[in-house]
């Protein structure tokens, strides 16, 4: 009897112990630490990958790259997973960051919360898109929560958030069928504001990232206080559209970042079509074919980055793509993750507003980056204080010219006021 009270006893003050206080209800969103464990999952996908024949000849000759993922670069790929490529071994890497999950209407997100050990660090809100993932962030991490200082010599650290974009990798699968890139945003407001407790952050996206973090700057302007984007979702312009509005393209960067954006929309832009008309077809062709997804991910990767990807300063190797790969895979979420284009039919917008907000808005350009926005159609849509163009790097800046996204996040601190 004796033993049994102290047991509840102690089981009274464990409880206790585990309730937040009214300053912190981190609880009522189930916020766990997450580890990541896929590991048993790898044997069957190495056999699968192992089984996969792919042609002796390219089906269409003497195309190179134009026509999609050439027959050799695919061979190359599947041949380093199955030899070169570790998961456990990137696993292990990655469990070296401080990830998280939390329960949010219904829903478990997954996040990496790395904090600063500097005071006042801006909380940072980091979105990825698709074929990203929170992988995306990961090369520049680190460095974002150390001590530095911006081009105008202010001093500047960060406490860094990535989430998993419901959908991906270990968030869960979209519940609701309606459910679009604004209702994501409410929830990141949430995970950034109740589950962590931030008053104030600042947000930065790519893709469909860049659709989220877009929404927030536009829609929480009390607590999104900068917003910073790679990319926007308004349909860039034409030539003609631009001419006709007197915006020039002065310098030869700028007029092959417009050609190269007229070509996505002519010959790149099939798999938009794909995944926004007909996703539950090529997201069951590709469920359970990890070469399938190699080869409709990776092209992606390989098309949309700079030449150089691989050599410094881009980080973006083959092995990179494989880890980015085996993730969709591993976790099941190719399928989910091409919803995001049916749920969101209007995610590039086509007539241009300003957001509701008079916080300061980043952009940084990439050169080889598939959607063109020149300096004059950026600042159509927010209060525009910094613009950088890039030489190098594409459509995935933290792992295609990482030193150049962060140096541009550093800048946030320069016009950061809470
Ligand atoms: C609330 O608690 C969580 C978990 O201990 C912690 O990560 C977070 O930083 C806390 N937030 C605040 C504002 O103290
Ligand atoms: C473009 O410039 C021309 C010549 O200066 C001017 O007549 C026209 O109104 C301008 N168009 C716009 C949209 O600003
Ligand atoms: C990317 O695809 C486009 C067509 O959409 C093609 O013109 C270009 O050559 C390709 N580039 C690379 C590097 O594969
Ligand atoms: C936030 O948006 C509302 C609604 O558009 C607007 O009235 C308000 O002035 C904005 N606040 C800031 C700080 O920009």
């Amino acid at each position: 009897m004796k033993t049994t009270w102290r047991k509840l006893l102690v089981l009274n003050c464990l409880f206790q112990a585990g309730r937040s206080s009214p300053s912190n209800r981190s609880n009522d969103y189930h916020l766990k630490p997450f580890h990541i464990d896929l590991s048993s999952k790898v044997p069957r996908m190495l056999a699968q990958i192992h089984g996969t024949e792919l042609p002796d000849e390219p089906l269409y000759v003497n195309t190179g790259t134009a026509k999609g993922i050439s027959l050799s670069d695919l061979k190359s790929l599947q041949h380093e997973w199955l030899t070169s490529f570790n998961w456990d071994r990137e696993q292990h890497e990655l469990n070296k960051i401080d990830h998280y999950t939390a329960q949010i209407e219904g829903m478990t997100i997954h996040f990496i919360h790395q904090k600063s050990k500097v005071p006042d660090a801006i909380p940072l809100l980091l979105l990825h898109g698709w074929p990203g993932s929170f992988l995306e962030f990961v090369p520049i991490i680190n460095a974002l929560t150390k001590k530095a200082t911006t081009a105008s010599g202010k001093k500047v650290s960060f406490d860094v958030i990535v989430p998993s974009l419901p959908g991906y990798a270990f968030s869960s699968t979209v519940p609701p069928i309606d459910w679009t890139i604004s209702d994501t945003a409410r929830v990141f407001d949430t995970l950034v504001t109740k589950v962590l407790g931030y008053k104030t952050y600042a947000t930065f996206g790519t893709d469909w990232g860049a659709g989220i973090a877009y929404n927030l700057y536009d829609q929480f302007n009390t607590t999104v206080r900068a917003g910073h984007l790679a990319f926007l979702p308004f349909l860039p312009w034409t030539s003609e559209q631009l001419a006709a509005a007197n915006i020039t393209l002065s310098s030869p960067l700028e007029q092959y970042e417009q050609a190269t954006a007229e070509e996505w929309t002519n010959s790149g832009s099939g798999y938009f079509v794909e995944q926004t008309t007909k996703p539950n077809t090529i997201g069951l062709a590709l469920h359970d074919n990890p070469v399938g997804q190699l080869a409709w991910i990776g092209e992606k990767f390989l098309n949309w980055s700079d030449p150089n990807a691989g050599d410094a300063p881009s980080v973006l190797t083959h092995n990179e793509i494989l880890r980015s790969v085996s993730l969709y895979y591993l976790t099941k979420s190719f399928a989910s993750s091409v919803l995001t284009y049916t749920q969101n039919p209007s995610g590039f917008a086509t007539e241009y507003t300003k957001a509701h907000t008079d916080a300061p808005l980043l952009f940084s350009a990439f050169k080889y980056n598939v959607g063109f926005w020149p300096e004059a159609l950026v600042a159509r849509v927010g209060n525009l204080v910094l613009y950088h163009n890039h030489e190098s790097g594409g459509h995935f800046p933290g792992i295609d010219n990482p030193p150049a996204l962060l140096s541009d996040l550093r800048e946030i601190a320069t016009y950061w006021a809470e």
